[in-house]
């Protein structure tokens, strides 16, 4: 069996999916940046079930940090045949109010990083014909503009842009698709009155996990985009 790559895989959504693909697959390599002690745990919890994980560490902040996470990793696991692009941030604000800066930061992380994993895992992923699941926001598939995260819709709607481009770019060999929460347990901007999310509540972390999981097991599923978001946006 080869190595599965969760990137934020510490804490939070990433968390949920690496316990989740856990239970079939068996060897796991969870990436984190400042959940340090998290991963630990987490290692020390999967591995007691007796599943085969590393936690690598890095920093996805620029081009320059997250090659020499690549290195390391391509040193260590460079069989591996499914990735799950997890690491995202959110930036509340409107597009008046950007900074370029800020937006180039997020872009980078929710866009290039995601692309500088996938380019520097092709081989594996080609040989093995794998599977990459990206994560991206609710709305993607009908692009309605909002107002307070311009920023973060611009970066998840260019990756799912790349999600298509690269499931195109990468058939036979590799499935790749999105994964679009709309607002989880964890939403930051979780509405008071839920009656505007026709389902009445947030995913649970698990429900979103179980449909990566889902994903990475199919052969003939590729360039698609999942909402698990109980409705919103309809
Ligand atoms: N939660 C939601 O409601 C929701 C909705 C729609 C989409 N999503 C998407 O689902 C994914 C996970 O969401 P979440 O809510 O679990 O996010 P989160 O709690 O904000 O966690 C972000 C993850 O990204 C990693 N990360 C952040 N900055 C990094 C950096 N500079 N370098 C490397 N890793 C970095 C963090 O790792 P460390 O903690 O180790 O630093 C963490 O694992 C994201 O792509 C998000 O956009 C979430």
């Amino acid at each position: 069996m080869k190595w599965t790559l969760i990137t934020g895989g510490a804490r939070g959504l990433g968390r949920e999916i690496s316990r989740t693909l856990a239970v079939k697959r068996k060897k796991l390599v969870i990436h984190y940046h400042r959940s340090a002690s998290e991963a630990l745990e987490l290692q020390g919890q999967l591995r007691r079930l007796g599943v085969d994980v590393e936690i690598l560490e890095g920093d996805f902040s620029t081009v320059a940090s997250t090659q020499l996470f690549i290195d390391q990793y391509i040193k260590q696991f460079s069989d591996t045949d499914t990735v799950v692009n997890n690491v995202g941030n959110y930036l509340l604000g409107a597009a008046t109010a950007i900074h370029p800066q800020e937006l180039n930061q997020l872009f980078h992380l929710n866009v290039t990083a995601s692309l500088m994993v996938i380019q520097s895992l092709l081989p594996s992923l080609k040989q093995s014909h794998g599977h990459i699941v990206n994560m991206g926001m609710v709305g993607s598939n009908a692009v309605a503009a909002n107002t307070y995260a311009s920023a973060y819709n611009m970066t998840k709607l260019a990756l799912a842009m790349l999600t298509k481009s690269l499931a195109k770019e990468l058939a036979p060999y590799i499935t790749v698709n999105m994964v679009s929460p709309g607002y989880t347990e964890r939403s930051i901007d979780l509405p008071s009155d839920l009656s505007s999310i026709p389902m009445q509540r947030p995913a649970r972390l698990e429900e979103v996990a179980h449909t990566v999981e889902f994903l990475l097991e199919q052969t003939y599923i590729t360039g698609q985009n999942i909402e698990v978001a109980g409705g919103t946006k309809l």
